[in-house]
């Protein structure tokens, strides 16, 4: 069976851009790829985080991926903190990255930008991204279109170590969304949905309740047109509230748009709040049952033990190959 490695930050609210761009296709996958949804803790401290904050959020993506229909009977769900062969082979593979790739990472550059000071962690972030992938020879990593860049990288690390230590690493492959894969905000088309972003209005958090879902799908910016037709180029606005009904109702987008040919704005928005608060009513009804239950601990557990199996196999294969030599 062919392995799949994917992750989410524990470090804002999650929202319906990464369950239409990454947890959606979690689920799609998991029934034919052994597969690890991990919940990247090392990775959101590379900024500032909030101890308390950081905990409690580490347990609300946790819970949000069972709640969304991942299993972690079939699945590895884990904290990646606690399988330390990420931390371990995040350090082997810095050493095989250049600094020239690092400072080219959009990511690394729209989050550095402007600020007084950066740290290491937040620059060396990809190559500890390709770790978590490389870790168990992934074959398939379903990520949204922003984390394209840092999958290049890890593919291009993984052909490096490859050449010059013998061929171990699979060469994994990205799996985006083509609609979906970059849900805008809100309020500006041109900017990413973020669950970073302080307005509250940009985006819908996967925990809002319905009517502030309602209210924030009612507020959302539209052209001052009047057609609903996705054309990315001319109507972001209207195309990307298309893009979120077609990825959450599973209609087409030639569907939705055929559904509201001769409507204005206002009815497809309130069908598309009414198609939201469909899926994301009951999948908060069994977060909170989720939560109550105190399980999620045991599923954290059970899915390091597992993972960290694999992954201590893996590193020390990668560690001899690396001319590292073994203790005794
Ligand atoms: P993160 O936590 O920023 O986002 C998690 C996933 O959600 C996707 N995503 C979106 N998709 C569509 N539209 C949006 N507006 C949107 N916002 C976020 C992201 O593309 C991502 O798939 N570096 C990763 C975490 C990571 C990882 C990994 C991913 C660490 N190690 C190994 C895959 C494999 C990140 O920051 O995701």
């Amino acid at each position: 069976m062919k392995t799949v490695f994917s992750g989410i930050q524990p470090s804002g609210k999650l929202t319906i851009g990464n369950y239409i761009g990454a947890i959606k296709n979690f689920v799609k996958l998991q029934d034919d790829y052994k597969c690890n949804f991990v919940i990247v803790d090392l990775h959101a401290i590379t900024v500032p985080q909030d101890p308390e904050a950081l905990r409690e959020q580490s347990e609300a993506v946790a819970t949000l991926y069972i709640a969304a229909g991942i299993d972690p009977s079939k699945s590895n769900v884990y904290m990646q903190s606690h399988v330390p062969q990420h931390a371990e082979l995040g350090w082997l593979l810095t050493t095989l990255t250049s600094m020239g790739e690092l400072e080219r990472m959009t990511q690394f550059k729209d989050k550095s930008a402007g600020k007084d000071s950066v740290g290491a962690g937040l620059f060396v972030y990809p190559s500890l991204m390709a770790a978590d992938i490389l870790l168990f020879n992934t074959d398939l990593v379903p990520v949204g279109e922003d984390q394209k860049q840092h999958l290049e990288l890890a593919r291009d690390i993984a052909g490096r170590f490859n050449h010059r230590f013998g061929n171990y690493f699979t060469i994994p492959e990205p799996y985006i969304p083509e609609v979906g894969a970059r849900i805008m905000s809100l309020d500006d088309a041109s900017k990413k949905m973020s669950k970073s972003n302080p307005n509250e209005g940009s985006y819908i958090a996967l925990l809002d309740p319905p009517d502030v879902i309602r209210k924030k799908i009612s507020r959302a910016t539209t052209d001052s047109g009047r057609e609903v037709k996705y054309d990315p180029a001319n109507k972001p606005e209207v195309s990307n509230l298309i893009g979120i009904y077609s990825q959450i109702s599973g209609l087409s987008v030639a569907e939705v748009e055929q559904r509201y040919e001769g409507q204005m704005y206002g009815p497809f928005k309130k069908d598309l709040a009414e198609v939201v608060v469909s899926v994301l009513e009951p999948l908060q009804q069994k977060y909170r049952e989720i939560r109550e239950s105190g399980e999620i601990r045991n599923i954290l557990r059970e899915g390091a033990e597992r993972a960290g199996e694999i992954a201590a196999k893996n590193l020390k294969e990668i560690q001899h190959l690396m001319g590292f030599l073994p203790r005794g």
